[in-house]
């Protein structure tokens, strides 16, 4: 190939016709959808774009206390549904989505912005599966729990980030119900709009009334929420920020809670590792879903004797992701969540210049509407360095290196965050060293970003505590005697 000649894809754009957006969209409250006491509407925006979507209603405290009550009324009779039977709602849930699928992930991928290759092969499939696979252990959670007795907590109030909106949902709604809890949950508020097709869905199966509510809102209705004094257990993931706040509210209350909240984790290359298949996982590790993900290889540690290698063809392959429409099958990188995002990135990626360190962005079309950001690596970089230290939550990583095991597990246990970690060799016996040692909740192994709902996910020190999914998700919104 002449040098010069430069590779154009041709545009593969997910249709939108098959899709329905209600102009407005009010609360689920007890099987009915209620406006809001407040009256208020904010717009739900495409961050492809800039265009609006629709329009969501904003719950206040009277909302909120409507939805606890509803239930709180739908907690008897559910909790004490035969558990074959509770089964059957769930699976009937897992059933629609997946029929629907196609419309929730393009829906998903107009309000979030991520690619739709995502959206329509991991978002949507593993929503749909976290509903089967919690349905499966309704009626059998006298096996998954031996000789205990196991009974719902109560009232479940549940909130969601914008990163994996449909997703978080069903992490959510699914171990609740299969325990026989009930539910109000409320998703992030630049992206509400899949929670509220989740909604129809609720309603389309014939859920009992009252189970599963959902109300929208900013941060003054999931604190009004967490501060309801009838609510059994919170549910949180987002920043640790407000997972701290969470924590206060709550002390000296009977309220459970697991909290889900941010990370810095570390991708760790050592030089026995396939090259190429760890700079694939380096990729997805901080790429996907352009890196907001909470669990994102967003610190990559890269053994000294590989590091031009493996520099060099990370280099190579950033060049050929394609950051552009989110709708468009090509897109690798899509848009940034939100305006407000984008200056947090922005913001970040200053600072690391401003504090020395050596910025690569490849040349890329970024289209002039809506929020994008390149894929940027960080060299030279140090553990005291800002952008070293805090999540960025965006297409941002930092390269360091290291010469020796106990080096790379203190480098990568030198953060105040302990979600995730991946490790990269040929070595098993590495690996289970690495893994008793690296201070996350998750660790991978030649690879990165897999989730599976049996699988459970959480995090240590600032990232929280509880774990979601497989037993240990079950365990979360049971007591257990
Ligand atoms: P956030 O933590 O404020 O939002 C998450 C959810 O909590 C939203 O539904 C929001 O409405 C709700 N919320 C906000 N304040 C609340 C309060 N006082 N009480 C109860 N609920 C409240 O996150 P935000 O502001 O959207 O993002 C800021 C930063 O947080 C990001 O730049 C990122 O670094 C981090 N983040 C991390 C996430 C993760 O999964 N680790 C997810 C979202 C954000
Ligand atoms: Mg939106």
């Amino acid at each position: 190939m002449n040098k010069k000649e430069k590779w154009s894809l041709s545009p593969s754009l997910e249709s939108t016709q098959h899709v329905s957006i209600q102009k407005q969209y009010s609360l689920y409250i007890n099987g009915k959808w209620v406006k809001p006491n407040s009256g208020i509407y904010f717009p739900s925006i495409n961050p492809a774009d800039e265009s609006h979507l629709s329009s969501v209603a904003h719950a206040n405290e009277k909302d909120v206390d409507l939805a606890v009550k509803a239930a709180r009324a739908a907690f008897p009779s559910w909790s004490k549904l035969a558990p074959s039977e509770r089964a059957k709602y769930i699976y009937r849930i897992a059933r629609v989505m997946q029929e629907k699928s196609r419309e929730l992930a393009v829906v998903e991928t107009l309000d979030g912005g991520k690619p739709i290759r995502e959206s329509r092969d991991i978002d949507i499939p593993l929503a749909c599966n976290h509903f089967f696979y919690y349905a499966g252990w309704a009626d059998k959670l006298c096996y998954a729990f031996p000789n205990r007795k196991v009974e719902p907590l109560g009232v479940a109030a549940q909130i969601i980030p914008w990163n994996f909106p449909l997703l978080m949902a069903a992490w959510k709604i699914a171990p609740a119900l299969a325990t026989g809890n009930t539910v109000v949950l409320k998703p992030a508020e630049s992206t509400s709009l899949t929670a509220l097709k989740l909604a129809e869905i609720i309603d389309e199966i014939g859920l009992p009334k009252g189970v599963v509510n959902i109300i929208t809102g900013f941060g003054d209705t999931g604190a009004a929420l967490v501060n309801h004094p009838d609510v059994n257990k919170i549910a949180f993931t987002g920043s640790t920020q407000v997972g701290k706040i969470i924590q206060k509210a709550i002390v000296g209350t009977s309220k459970k809670a697991t909290l889900e909240l941010g990370g810095k984790s570390a991708n760790i290359i050592f030089d026995d590792a396939p090259i190429d298949q760890a700079v694939e996982g380096i990729v997805n590790g901080i790429f996907f879903n352009q890196g907001h993900v909470c669990c994102a290889g967003s610190r990559l540690f890269v053994q000294e004797n590989i590091a031009d290698k493996v520099i060099r063809k990370l280099k190579l392959r950033l060049k050929s992701l394609y950051v552009g429409n989110p709708l468009d099958k090509n897109t690798d990188i899509g848009a940034i969540n939100s305006k407000e995002q984008l200056e947090i990135i922005k913001s970040f990626i200053s600072v690391g210049k401003k504090e020395g360190a050596e910025i690569y962005q490849p040349t890329c079309e970024i289209p002039k509407k809506g929020y994008y950001c390149p894929p940027t690596l960080f060299l030279n970089v140090a553990q005291s360095h800002t952008i070293v230290q805090e999540e960025i939550f965006g297409p941002v990583l930092t390269i360091q290196t290291f010469r020796t095991i106990d080096e790379v597990i203190q480098k990568a246990n030198n953060t105040p965050y302990g979600l995730a970690a991946g490790v990269w060799t040929d070595k098993g016996s590495r690996i289970f060293n690495l893994t008793t040692k690296l201070k996350a909740g998750v660790v991978w192994a030649n690879t990165y970003n897999k989730f599976d709902p049996t699988s459970p996910f959480g995090g240590y020190k600032e990232s929280g505590f509880g774990r979601e999914g497989g037993l240990h998700g079950l365990a979360a919104y049971t007591k257990l005697s």
